[in-house]
């Protein structure tokens, strides 16, 4: 981009990438959406169009009398409606005699398989939904879930949202302090777990973690525990249930609680980096009619047809809203995996993907850039041609990345639909529809129908073209309801950067045609002599360069230049680390981006610090260039990766 480019409040807008791609004709044919007949609608009569939503994609007990409460910032959505989600999700499949339809194919790290068909989860969950009631829960008591990838997760959300009692999932991969903090902080008074679950071929223990945080829990009266690793664990009486001993003296029957549209669904916590983490709260009618909605059109959902797979954990937003709560709603059948995708080696997906016939599949940017690593070998060691829609979401996805999985993964012929939204978001905001949206490699394109977004410069005012902050300009159904308990901090955190807008903490850029192209999260912005450079462009321009299958950048403290870029990068398949590859490399970004955005430094590694959830922690590579001592590395996926990205840091020589 040109050097002139004059200075800027906002983050600026570099990489030029002009590959299209329109739904391949006998894609479009078939699909749910191929015009733009949906937006319209929803462009003439925004709320009408939920309304039609909810009333076409949920059974409700009772109707709503208003569509949208609006108070900004708090949103009540179909007030005066009642509806129970486990009824929508799974009973009403059931009761239209659809009950042996598979809901989920299971299978388990070790290679253990278990088929649920609807009939089955009706079974289970009535069981388990009398289990909580036989320990006490009742409507508005909440319940800790603090398990692996198996049925039994589904099973117990399902059993909570029946009983009107909300979940806070903690993920299985959070410590007991983590488990701790959350669990007081909603004062859960169950807690269901299991012994342990599968993870790169051990059992990874978790209930020792439950058993040292209940010790500080003061609200915990019981906890339930899965026997699936069957490794020794300590029951203390009274208090410690075998999930299957419970089950087996549960009465069969139990009817669905009727809800309130605005009832607490659920509570999911996010893992801020340094402050206390945040219960993000999502309710019941506008959140399962969003999800059920962009779970339909975004996938193009076939549900006779289709064989679904969503590759995240349960444990996050993405597993709630689309492993459970929308495929489900939408009487789908899906494919659970509770383990790691090398194990037993590195095509572990692709076989999966191949023996349960998936039609749709679901990952992220990490995992996709990962794949590349790993090399194209493993999927085309597999039959994947029954594929037929690809979708990421989590990060922005680089023009490489896109490409790469849509020849490797999607041969070429499926869709990408690079989805954008957030915990707080509930569901998906901005995504293709697959058969009517021409799709560009990098871009999330434009808001869904019924969703507005505006790009916004430093002062809040609109920007039609160029670099800015993505805000969202109007309520949506499965917006959050704020945070457990601390209402001002919900006002403060989302509502308060730009007048009358949530504003995401994302950038984001426009280019002449409207399209939507995510730059990373603010705090990450690098400024060089006074431009702001977004993260996400100079990792895309890195990951452009073939021998680059991954890359992290992040702005240093720079004496001359107020920061400097410095780049973090993981090699592709036979590619090695080289001084020379190091100056070719900055010289590539240069081409791409001009010669403001070269990285000052290129520190090859073999891995990046990320979040459990797969998110680049860049906060602890700032730590790492300036020489700093590591912040908070709680939430770290694997703490060694920094020691060793410090140790290769020191051996770069600064450039230039
Ligand atoms: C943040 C939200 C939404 C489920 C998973 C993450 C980033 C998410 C995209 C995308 C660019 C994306 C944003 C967002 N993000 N999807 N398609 N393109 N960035 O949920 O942990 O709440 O993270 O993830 O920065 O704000 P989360």
């Amino acid at each position: 981009m040109p050097e002139g480019q004059s200075r800027n409040d906002t983050i600026e807008d570099r990489l030029v990438e002009d590959r299209t791609f329109p739904p391949p004709e006998s894609f479009r044919a078939a699909s749910l959406v191929s015009s733009p007949a949906l937006y319209d609608e929803a462009n003439q009569d925004w709320q009408g169009f939920w309304a039609r939503q909810a009333a076409d994609l949920l059974h409700w007990d009772q109707d709503w009398q208003t569509i949208l409460e609006w108070d900004e910032p708090f949103a009540k959505w179909f007030v005066g409606g009642k509806l129970n989600v486990c009824h929508n999700a799974v009973d009403r499949h059931v009761l239209a005699g659809r009950g042996d339809k598979v809901a989920y194919h299971w299978e388990g790290e070790p290679g253990d398989t278990r088929t649920i068909t609807y009939a089955d989860l009706l079974a289970d969950v009535q069981r388990f939904a009398n289990v909580l009631k036989g320990l006490g829960v009742s409507k508005g008591d909440r319940v800790c879930l603090y398990m692996p990838m198996i049925p039994e997760l589904p099973v117990a959300m399902l059993a909570c949202a029946r009983i009107g009692a909300p979940h806070s999932i903690v993920f299985g991969g959070f410590s007991p302090d983590s488990l701790i903090d959350r669990i007081n902080d909603a004062a859960c008074r169950v807690v269901i777990t299991a012994d342990g679950g599968y993870r790169r071929g051990q059992p990874l223990a978790l209930k020792p973690n439950v058993d040292v945080a209940v010790g500080a829990t003061p609200s915990v009266e019981h906890v339930v525990v899965v026997k699936r690793v069957n490794e020794p664990v300590t029951m203390v009486a009274g208090r410690d249930h075998w999930w299957s001993d419970l089950m087996a003296a549960a009465d069969a029957e139990c009817p669905c609680e009727s809800m309130d549209s605005e009832d607490l669904l659920f509570l999911l916590y996010t893992s801020g980096t340094t402050a206390k983490p945040k219960g993000i709260m999502h309710t019941t009618g506008g959140y399962l009619t969003q999800v059920a909605f962009t779970h339909k059109y975004v996938f193009d959902l076939h549900p006779d047809t289709d064989v679904y797979w969503c590759a995240a954990d349960i444990g996050w937003i993405t597993g709630h809203s689309y492993i459970v709560y929308g495929p489900l709603t939408n009487g789908a059948t899906s494919v659970i995996y509770e383990g790691t995708p090398d194990t037993p080696a590195q095509d572990r997906l692709w076989d999966i993907a191949e023996r349960y016939g998936v039609t749709i599949l679901y990952t992220a940017p990490t995992a996709i850039r990962t794949f590349m690593k790993w090399g194209a070998e493993h999927p085309a060691s597999h039959d994947l041609s029954k594929l037929r829609l690809l979708g990421s979401v989590g990060e922005p996805i680089n023009p490489e990345a896109w490409m790469w999985y849509h020849e490797h993964i999607g041969g070429g012929r499926c869709p990408i639909v690079d989805t954008w939204w957030q915990t707080e978001t509930g569901a998906i905001m901005i995504s293709p529809l697959p058969g009517a949206t021409i799709t560009k490699p990098g871009s999330a394109t434009f808001p869904l129908p019924g969703i507005e977004i505006e790009v916004v410069n430093e002062e809040g005012q609109r920007v039609e073209r160029g670099g800015g902050y993505l805000t969202i300009t109007r309520p949506w159904p499965s917006m959050l309801r704020g945070i457990y308990g601390d209402p001002e901090r919900y006002q403060d955190t989302y509502w308060s950067s730009y007048a009358g807008k949530y504003f995401a903490g994302d950038g984001c850029k426009l280019d002449d045609e409207g399209y939507l192209w995510l730059l990373g999260r603010v705090d990450d912005v690098m400024n060089v002599s006074g431009h702001r450079l977004s993260t996400a462009e100079v990792e895309s321009a890195l990951v452009d360069h073939p021998a680059v299958a991954e890359a992290a950048v992040v702005g240093a403290k720079d004496d001359l230049t107020g920061q400097a870029v410095m780049a973090f990068v993981i090699t592709r398949g036979t590619h090695s680390a080289s001084p020379e590859l190091g100056a070719e490399l900055r010289g590539h970004v240069a081409t791409k981006l001009g010669a403001i955005a070269r990285p000052k430094v290129v520190i090859f590694t073999d891995e990046l610090p990320k979040t459990r959830s797969g998110k680049i922690m860049r906060r602890l590579l700032r730590d790492v260039a300036e020489g700093r001592d590591l912040g908070d590395t709680t939430t770290l996926a694997d703490p060694n990766v920094v020691e060793e990205i410090k140790r290769r840091a020191a051996e770069s020589p600064t450039e230039d």
